[in-house]
């Protein structure tokens, strides 16, 4: 297995590995097809993008597209990290995120952020960011709809600046929990 950046012909493969099992859906292949096709037309300009490749059998296992947050110092995305299905639990989208870790160090990244959604079909990627030292640091809740929660996820790479502390998230059941105030009807 080798990491190394994406270039042209992995775009059909890419694909593969997202259509590989039912997390995405068409709508979410077609977003993160758009940002693939980015990195192709300007590598490293919005986004970058690396694949980890079984370099023996010539086949693309997973990929990892990232890039820099605007309107900040040091702040980057990661926006999509996909293995294929067949390909999953050898540790190749750790490998991916260790080296876009390093690139980014090596840049000057301080934190690295990732949104992700509450329900389960992300429940393994979730696990795998917590696994890979990245604290839950908020929650906008039903923000994808009703009951499935925006969640974002952050991790310094500033070793001086310490570990990010995860939020408390209260039980969104418990009462007086914080909830988004639905606006109240005014007469003018
Ligand atoms: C999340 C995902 C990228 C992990 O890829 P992977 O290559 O299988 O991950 P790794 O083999 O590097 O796993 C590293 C660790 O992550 C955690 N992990 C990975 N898959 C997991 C799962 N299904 N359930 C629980 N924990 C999991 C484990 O702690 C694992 O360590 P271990 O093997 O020592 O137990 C993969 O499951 C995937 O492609 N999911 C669908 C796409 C997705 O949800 N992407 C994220 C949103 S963009």
């Amino acid at each position: 297995m080798h990491i190394r950046k994406l270039a042209p012909p992995d775009r059909e493969p890419v694909l593969a590995v997202l259509r590989s099992d039912g997390t995405f859906q068409i709508d979410e292949v077609d977003v993160a097809m758009e940002l693939v096709d980015d990195v192709i037309a300007r590598p490293d300009v919005d986004y970058s993008a690396l694949v980890c490749e079984d370099a023996a059998a010539g086949r693309v296992l997973g990929y990892v597209c990232y890039g820099f947050t605007p309107m900040t110092t040091g702040t980057y995305d990661l926006y999509w990290i996909a293995t294929h299905r067949e390909a999953r639990g050898r540790g190749v989208a750790t490998r991916l995120v260790q080296a876009m870790e390093q690139k980014l160090g090596a840049a000057g990244a301080r934190i690295v952020r990732i949104e992700t959604s509450q329900s389960e079909a992300y429940g393994a990627a979730r696990s795998f960011y917590a696994r890979l030292g990245y604290a839950e640091v908020g929650r906008i809740r039903d923000f994808y709809k009703p009951g499935d929660d925006l969640i974002t996820f952050a991790k310094s790479l500033d070793e001086r600046a310490g570990k990010l502390r995860p939020v408390s998230v209260p039980d969104p059941s418990a009462p007086g929990a914080p909830r988004l105030r639905t606006p109240t009807a005014t007469t003018s």
